[in-house]
């Protein structure tokens, strides 16, 4: 070995030290290493002692030093997994979070395996809840929207790599589809102060993903009255909110008439998914005696 080259090992080491640091996780080293190297995590630990070539070690600096500034780890590595599906990430998408993987969870249970459900993913990104329902639940028809033209390209990348029809729309909210049994949705959440004191990774998201008015329900509001008109009476809305605006939501969505409206908590405790039912029997308009629909109040 060159005396002046460092070994994997060394150069894991000397990684670690700058990540915890930076009070990231030092397990992020070999993810950056592996990948500078193209080798595998288990290619990675066979070769600890054997040296780094040169090319490698300045791609890896590269990658760490970036990572030290707060770039995304996935955005580095370019994928991330999603409800056990590998997904590409890009720059201007925004990076699937566990947290979603819960609402997925959450909402499965509302497609029994054997039904041929509709469902829709509203905001798609990457194609991440889209992508994970048609993966567990065959059967079923999804759909998603988003009006990001960049996520759509993305995501119709990601089914394509994985095999899963889903049928993407540019469009805002339902995308004019009805007849829905189920609208799963992640929306852009946060209130617009939180710009202020958002951790350094979000600064390298597409803030149109992310910020959503003085409340953050600039999104989630109009998609409740859009969801209404595109659920089959009877059909579920789940929706990922931030634990600050939710339970404005669901006062709002069961004053709104929506039926079973709860919330729920993710794994970290905090409140954050809102389920609610269009009722399955909506009161018909009133009619008059000839049987003439009359409305009132306009
Ligand atoms: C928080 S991201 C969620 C992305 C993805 N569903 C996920 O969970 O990783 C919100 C997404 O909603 C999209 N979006 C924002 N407003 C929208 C609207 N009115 N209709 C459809 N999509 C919208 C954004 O472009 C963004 O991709």
């Amino acid at each position: 070995m060159n005396p002046a080259s460092k070994s994997y090992l060394e150069l894991l080491r000397e990684f670690q030290r700058r990540l915890e640091a930076a009070r990231k996780p030092a397990a992020e080293s070999r993810w950056i290493l592996g990948h500078a190297a193209g080798l595998s995590d288990k290619a990675l630990a066979a070769r600890l002692m054997q040296a780094v070539p040169p090319d490698v070690e300045e791609a890896a600096w590269a990658m760490l030093n970036l990572r030290l500034k707060g770039y995304p780890l996935q955005l580095l590595l370019g994928e991330t997994e999603f409800y056990g599906l590998k997904l590409k990430v890009e720059r201007g998408v925004l990076i699937p979070r566990p947290e979603t993987e819960g609402l997925v969870e959450q909402a499965l249970g509302y497609v029994p395996p054997e039904v041929e459900a509709q469902v829709l993913d509203i905001g798609t990104g990457s194609g991440a809840i889209a992508l994970a329902v048609k993966a567990a639940r065959p059967r079923a028809t999804v759909w998603a929207t988003d009006i990001n033209p960049k996520a759509l390209e993305l995501a119709r990348h990601n089914a394509q790599q994985l095999g899963l029809e889903v049928t993407f729309l540019e469009a805002p909210f339902t995308g004019g589809l009805g007849g829905l049994d189920l609208i799963v949705s992640n929306p852009p959440y946060l209130p617009e102060r939180y710009r202020e004191e958002a951790p350094p990774e979000l600064a390298y998201e597409d803030p149109t993903a992310l910020y959503a008015g003085l409340e953050g329900l600039d999104v989630a509001r109009p998609l409740l009255a859009q969801a209404w008109a595109a659920l089959k009476p009877g059909g579920w809305l789940w929706l990922e909110l931030a634990p600050e605006n939710i339970y404005t939501l669901l006062a709002e969505a069961t004053a709104q008439g929506w039926r079973e409206a709860r919330v729920y908590r993710d794994l970290a405790q905090q409140p954050r998914y809102l389920a609610c039912q269009k009722p399955a029997h909506s009161p018909p308009p009133p009619e008059d005696e000839e049987g003439l629909l009359v409305w009132e109040g306009e």
